[in-house]
């Protein structure tokens, strides 16, 4: 049973092939009077809200919309926070009201006035982002889905020309990497197996093939280069492991610095035999265990439309399933990763560290400058820090100024947790180097220490627990998480 290749059509379930809708952005220097559309959304700050004792606005640019409307802006007028990440709940709520097209301008008199040429660019990007985020469904699994209507969005009195231009498409290709990390998380586990997520990473090496190169290593070539620890993990389920490995060279020019990403790929993680069992033990979530390797693709789809200049970057993932068979890897069981060390397995559910292991060596062998590993790694994690918010460990200062940096830009949430040296102390082993698990207590620490074992002490290197925020519970779906935090460290890294 073991190891024969099952196709992708367990359950007879297919994703519809849906055709992305394209929403159109345009930067216009025109007057907003003269604009034609089905919504024109203004950003107003309190001060123009202020009206008269007529009940009239003050504010010129808003009395003269008004007095074309005969008074209706002042009756409906409501307050939005224009810039920012507010930017985006605007254009969330009009799209869903079936418009097709929508203007967002800053008023002459008003908000935009103010704003530097920089905060122009990113409210213009936080806007774009909104319309392109917030009205994306993913309805490739259910059998009916309605049509988006919002098709384009006109920028008014936030500048024109190529710079924004340039800020546009950029923001696109965040999204479009976006996009792609929700659609491999969403996808069920007897659709997106080990091999499938292989062929998504060969897809975007052959769609963007001036810079990227694939390779897919199968069983025999992971036996090769002893990469006992994650085969172990792997050796229970019907579907085989691949090992992604793609790399991103830039189109031209020499490359400054090289760096890694490297994705916790669990397509299921059942468990194992210490199998997942209870009430919140989320088995029935654990598709979302790839969430690491769905952030590398994501980004590395990003970065083949951006294609940044002087870095090389390695995406690496050790995907596979952790399944229970006669095959599978017992409790007790001791594994030799590809570095020589061995590991007494207390618990066949800590597998995402075992993979790691493997994939951090690789990474290393690479000659990379900095590694950043991301894995939904430990509940303890969702324990410490809630659901939004990721926790970074690093021996690195340098690397968590990096990496927090491009997170503020990219609006997401990590926070630096410590890796106490001391707490090692519980991951010793009576017969092997190291158990993989050192019990309830400082559960993400020890999950951290654990991968140290791993990454040549040369390498500046960074853990992204990102168990809590891989996936957005209320609204059931995946969020994308990390991938505009990867593109922005990446983009920072460049020449
Ligand atoms: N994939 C899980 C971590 C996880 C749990 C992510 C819940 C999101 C929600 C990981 O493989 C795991 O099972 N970790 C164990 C480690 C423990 C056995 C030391 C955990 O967190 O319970
Ligand atoms: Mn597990
Ligand atoms: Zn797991």
């Amino acid at each position: 049973m073991a190891h024969t290749i099952t196709k992708a059509t367990l359950g007879l379930t297919h994703p519809v092939e849906i055709e992305s809708p394209k929403i159109s952005f345009a930067a216009k220097d025109i007057n907003l009077m003269e604009w034609k559309g089905d919504i024109l959304a203004i950003g107003v700050t309190e001060k123009d809200m202020i009206k008269d004792e007529n009940s009239k606005f003050q504010n010129a640019v808003l009395k003269m919309l008004d007095s074309q409307l005969n008074g209706l802006l002042s009756e409906v007028s409501t307050e939005e926070d224009f810039t920012g990440r507010a930017g985006q709940s605007t254009v969330l709520r009009l799209s869903g009201l079936g418009t097709k097209r929508v203007s967002l301008v800053g008023l002459g008199k008003g908000p935009t006035e103010g704003l530097t040429p920089e905060l122009k660019l990113t409210t213009a990007s936080a806007i774009a982002t909104g319309a392109l985020l917030g009205t994306y469904e993913d309805n490739r699994f259910k059998s009916e889905s309605k049509k988006l209507a919002l098709k384009s969005v006109d920028f008014l009195g936030l500048g024109t020309g190529p710079e924004l231009e340039k800020k546009l498409k950029y923001t696109e290709d965040i999204c479009a990497g976006v996009i792609l990390g929700k659609e491999l998380v969403n996808a069920p586990p007897n659709v997106l197996t080990p091999e499938v997520l292989a062929n998504e990473a060969k897809k975007i090496a052959s769609t963007y093939s001036d810079v990227f190169t694939a390779s897919i290593l199968d069983t025999e070539q992971c036996k090769e280069l002893k990469m006992g620890s994650y085969l172990g993990v792997a050796a229970a389920s019907a579907n085989p492991p691949k090992f992604i490995h793609l790399c991103y060279k830039p189109p031209s020019g020499s490359v400054k610095t090289k760096l890694a990403l490297v994705g916790k790929g669990l397509t299921f993680d059942s468990g194992g035999y210490n199998i997942k069992t209870g009430p919140g033990c989320l088995i029935e979530l654990m598709k979302f265990d790839m969430g690491g390797s769905a952030a590398v693709l994501g980004a590395a789809k990003a970065l083949g439309q951006i294609k940044p200049a002087g870095v090389e970057v390695h995406f690496i993932v050790a995907a596979c399933e952790n399944m229970i068979s006669g095959t599978g890897m017992r409790p007790g069981d001791i594994l030799t990763a590809s570095n020589g060390k061995t590991i007494e397995v207390n618990n066949t559910d800590a597998e995402g560290r075992l993979t790691l292991a493997d994939a951090l060596v690789y990474a290393c062998n690479q000659g990379v400058d900095k590694i950043v590993d991301l894995a939904t790694l430990t509940g303890a994690c969702i324990v410490a820090l809630g659901p939004s918010i990721a926790g970074i460990f690093t021996p690195s200062d340098d690397l968590a100024k990096e990496v927090v940096a491009a997170s503020e830009v990219a609006g997401e949430k990590l926070w630096r947790l410590p890796m106490e040296e001391s707490y090692w102390e519980s991951m010793k082993s009576g017969v092997a180097d190291m158990v993989n698990t050192g019990g309830r207590q400082g559960g993400s620490i020890t999950a951290a220490l654990f991968l140290k074992q791993f990454v040549d002490e040369n390498v500046q290197w960074l853990h992204i627990d990102m168990a809590g925020p891989v996936w957005n519970d209320k609204k059931k779906t995946a969020t994308g998480f990390a991938i505009p935090t990867l593109v922005e460290w990446v983009v920072a890294n460049s020449s």
